[in-house]
């Protein structure tokens, strides 16, 4: 294995998300259910990430579930988080993913998503990509590291704001902090009826 490294920073401080919170692949050091605890329900694919998460002490709701395949009812959830989650999925699942994100969240509610621009890795030696974060919350710095398989994957801002386009997101807010990049993105208000 060789390894791209880079180190990003990440503030987190002015996070306030209300009502019934869906944290896309919640484990590892769940950091959104440590910030946000019971309120959250936390999702990954591998349950041995949702322990690790408990164990850092996230006091999300933790659920065994694929992200592509969610197993709730349309219009369940206040709002949806994504924090660095997408980096690990093909561009297949993530376009999965902003649809079914969009299916579980309520008309009006938000999907806050954090996550990295991995260039092309064209022919670099190294084969994984990885992100040192430096997670500032309101009273404690995390330190975690996140790597995925570089292989040909590629993503950036607009990558990510394509596919929540074609999901149906309306964009609020798209920041790009040096490599993180920081989307809020909207399911439009149900449109009033013509005949109401
Ligand atoms: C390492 S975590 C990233 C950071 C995590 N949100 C945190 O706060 O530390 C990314 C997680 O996404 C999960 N994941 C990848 N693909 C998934 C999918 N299709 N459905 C659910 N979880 C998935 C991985 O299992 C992994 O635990």
């Amino acid at each position: 294995v060789n390894l791209y490294e880079v180190k990003q920073t990440v503030k987190l401080s002015g996070l306030d998300l209300d009502g019934r919170v869906l944290d896309i692949g919640g484990g590892g050091e769940g950091i959104i259910g440590r910030l946000l605890g019971h309120g959250t329900v936390s999702i990954d694919r591998w349950s041995k990430e949702l322990i690790e998460a408990r164990e850092a002490g996230s006091g999300a709701l933790m659920i065994e579930m694929d992200a592509t395949d969610m197993k709730f009812l349309d219009e369940t959830f206040d709002a949806c988080t994504s924090f660095f989650s997408l980096m690990y999925m093909e561009p297949e699942e993530q376009e999965k993913v902003f649809r079914e994100a969009w299916r579980v969240l309520k008309h009006g509610g938000e999907f806050w998503v954090w996550d990295i621009t991995i260039p092309e890795r064209g022919a670099r030696e190294e084969d994984v990509f990885v992100v040192w974060l430096d997670v500032r919350m309101h009273d404690t710095n995390v330190r975690a590291g996140y790597g995925a398989q570089w292989a040909s994957r590629r993503q950036d801002i607009s990558s990510f704001r394509n596919l929540a386009a074609a999901a149906g997101f309306e964009p609020v807010e798209a920041s790009l902090d040096d490599q993180v990049i920081f989307l809020r993105l909207r399911k439009p208000p149900r449109a009033e009826s013509p005949l109401a």
